[in-house]
């Protein structure tokens, strides 16, 4: 007899659950998406059909919660406070003198964690399911942002009464910790506001807050927060002893707890632990702001107690801001691939922690009115992780100081330029205008786009001047000649971006989806729509409700498919691509062929003795390989025939695997 409905829902909620903590907290998935993306459409297929059945911890609710109109007040069980800052080591010292004065112990040891730069949540769960989700606010009242934290994959909708039970733990407790905006999602929502015409968020922090507040939970699942959680608020006598304890107790329970933390025995392994950040912290996809020392004893925090506003068992230690002072040399408008214009402003070069910077964004006409700022004039300008350096005020208006207007035709074509109703963007309206096209065109040819190495500013700056590319899809037909005849453009130089240009042709459909520039589609979004579609023309032909229906694609996205392919150049471009040869995928799933190759990049030199060039590039490629024509530290492999060219000696000189063509067809499982 078929399972009673009931259960089967419950196994493949458990079973949902499961990958998602693979995938989002423990960032080791089992399954690949498009098997789980099965799982859930199964999931939602049979709550469809059995309407009672569905729970708000199901993994089917994270974007089930509906618009509100306000956030409701909730009073927090105990206060969330927030910490005391230091910003010098005699700093450190003084605090950790204190602790062991007031514990009466002469030593203590310290747990440093990071500082994430986001906004604090406090998660409360009853009989194992999440319940509220609700901000700092004033430390004593917050506000309920439930539907939106829902959202969050890393945050778990429910913990199983088992594991608890296991673990020792109540049914209903209280988790705290971090929201944040990772780096790559924040560049991502900026380059899609950008596009769309309005003001971008200033940093991460500000995004992820700006994001929380939203009243549609629809848009804030699109804009890919993240949370770690570092704190369990339980009554004293089930406190574990140590918070390294508590911290490996919230992994173990399923929370995403940050992995770069450490147990400090002295003042001096701590010391070690904020230099190290303070170097490794660019490395980050996310921003932190300093260190948290906590006192690694929990029976001592009773002990230290709190001031009003903080903790006496913890400590900030901050990173000084990357900032500087220098003075803006002139303002101009950019004109970016969607063609809104973006006053920058040049500067005199100035050293940022140790990067050398002369210009800085300063994002728009409302932004440059909100901070009065002129050409002339000194100001405190600030770097933060890989975003573009900012103006964060004007710190003296030179007395000569001339204002900026926006130009009243776009600087690169001389087109009109309108300000749309509503937006706070300028935009040059010529669709042919040139500086939208060279952006276009490198991002088409970007490392997460098509990969085309070697086509850079200076290249797409004289294909378009030169006539010789009116679209992306132009690059295609470009011929060796033309490229050798360009400035400063060897024959080995042309023959290398030719052979990158014909490689990229290989590129699979998530890219090719993201690198069309389609509004609002990054790459992640890009791979959601490839594996829900299979091909480009079924995505073309898809309506707004279908596309809204995807799995994590929202209105505004849909708008900007449908909107996208109905216009004609981009008709047109899609087309010329597709005679190009260009991966459209197909409407049937699964390639042919074992996929023994897939990501790995390859090299060839020499003349290979059982193929030619071409048919080894196809069977590479079929195995989900890629070829491409100049050896760098990003190939994976170069295969090496009868009498090898400077590629392999460069190769030997990166530490690239060099093998022959027997190992090449072995690794495809031909021999
Ligand atoms: S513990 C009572 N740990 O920093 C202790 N806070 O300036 C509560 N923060 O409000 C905080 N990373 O939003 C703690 N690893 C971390 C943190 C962290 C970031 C934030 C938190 C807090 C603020 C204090």
């Amino acid at each position: 007899m078929a399972k009673p409905v009931k259960k089967e829902i419950e196994e493949l909620r458990e079973r949902i659950r499961y990958h998602e903590h693979r995938y989002y907290v423990l960032s080791d998935p089992e399954i690949s998406d498009p098997e789980f993306d099965e799982l859930m459409r199964k999931l939602q297929e049979l709550e469809k059909r059995n309407p009672e059945l569905v729970t708000p911890d199901s993994p089917t609710q994270r974007v089930g919660g509906a618009a509100t109109d306000e956030f409701p007040k909730v009073r927090h069980r105990l206060p969330m406070l927030s910490l005391d800052n230091t910003f010098s080591m005699e700093d450190l010292k003084e605090f950790d003198r204190r602790v062991r004065e007031l514990s009466g112990r002469p030593r203590v040891e310290y747990v440093g964690e990071l500082k994430l730069d986001g906004l604090s949540m406090a998660l409360i769960y009853e009989k194992g399911k999440l319940v509220r989700g609700v901000t700092r606010g004033d430390g004593t009242t917050g506000e309920d942002v439930t539907a939106n934290v829902k959202t969050i994959r890393t945050v778990p909708l429910s913990v199983s009464p088992n594991r608890l039970e296991k673990l020792g733990r109540p049914e209903s407790f209280e988790v705290r910790g971090e929201v944040i905006m990772p780096q790559k999602a924040f560049l991502q929502l900026n380059r899609e506001r950008e596009a769309a015409g309005q003001p971008k968020f200033a940093n991460p922090r500000n995004s992820a807050a700006g994001t929380m507040r939203l009243l549609d939970p629809k848009t804030v699942a699109e804009r890919k927060l993240d949370m770690f959680h570092y704190y369990l608020l339980v009554d004293e006598e089930r406190r574990p002893q140590a918070h390294w304890e508590t911290l490996d107790l919230l992994a173990g329970m399923g929370f995403k707890v940050n992995p770069h933390r450490r147990l400090c025995p002295t003042l001096d392994d701590l010391i070690g632990f904020i230099n190290e950040w303070e170097t490794r912290r660019s490395d980050l996809d996310y921003e932190i702001d300093g260190i948290v020392i906590k006192v690694n004893d929990t029976r001592l925090w009773a002990t230290l107690g709190s001031t009003a506003k903080s903790p006496r068992w913890a400590i900030a230690f901050k990173y000084p801001a990357r900032q500087a002072t220098t003075v803006v040399l002139n303002i101009r408008a950019q004109v970016g691939r969607t063609g809104i214009l973006t006053p920058v402003a040049d500067l005199d070069p100035v050293d940022v922690g140790g990067v050398t910077v002369s210009h800085a964004t300063l994002h728009n006409m409302d932004e440059i009115e909100r901070l009065n700022v002129r050409i002339g004039d000194s100001v405190l300008i600030q770097r933060a992780g890989e975003v573009i350096p900012q103006v964060v005020k004007v710190v003296k208006h030179a007395p000569e100081a001339r204002s900026f207007e926006m130009p009243g035709v776009c600087p690169a074509c001389g087109g009109s330029v309108l300000r749309a109703e509503g937006e706070v963007a300028w935009r040059c309206v010529n669709a042919a205008c040139p500086a939208q096209l060279k952006e276009a065109l490198l991002h088409f040819a970007g490392r997460r786009a098509m990969n085309i190495d070697g086509m850079g500013e200076a290249l797409a700056d004289q294909l378009v001047d030169q006539g010789l590319v009116k679209d992306a899809a132009d690059l295609y037909s470009l011929s060796e000649e033309q490229l050798t005849a360009l400035e400063r453009m060897g024959a080995k130089s042309a023959a290398n971006i030719m052979e990158e240009i014909q490689g990229s042709k290989a590129a699979d459909l998530p890219r090719v989806l993201f690198a069309l520039g389609i509004p609002f589609v990054g790459e992640r979004t890009a791979q959601l729509l490839a594996e829900h579609f299979h091909s480009l023309d079924r995505l073309a032909g898809a309506g707004q409700e279908e596309l809204e229906n995807v799995f994590e694609i929202g209105t505004k996205t849909a708008q900007g498919i449908v909107k996208f392919f109905s216009l004609e150049r981009n008709r047109k471009v899609v087309e010329k691509l597709r005679a190009a040869g260009l991966d459209f995928g197909r409407a049937s799933a699964k390639p042919a062929v074992a996929q023994t190759l897939s990501g790995k990049l390859f090299v060839l030199t020499g003349t290979l003795a059982g193929y030619s060039r071409d048919d080894v590039r196809k069977m590479i490629e079929d195995a989900g390989g890629r070829v491409t024509g100049s050896v760098s530290k990003k190939t994976d492999y170069v295969v090496v025939g009868e009498e090898p060219g400077s590629k392999l000696e460069k190769a030997r000189a990166l530490g690239v695997k060099a093998i022959d063509e027997g190992e090449l067809l072995k690794m495809m499982g031909k021999t």
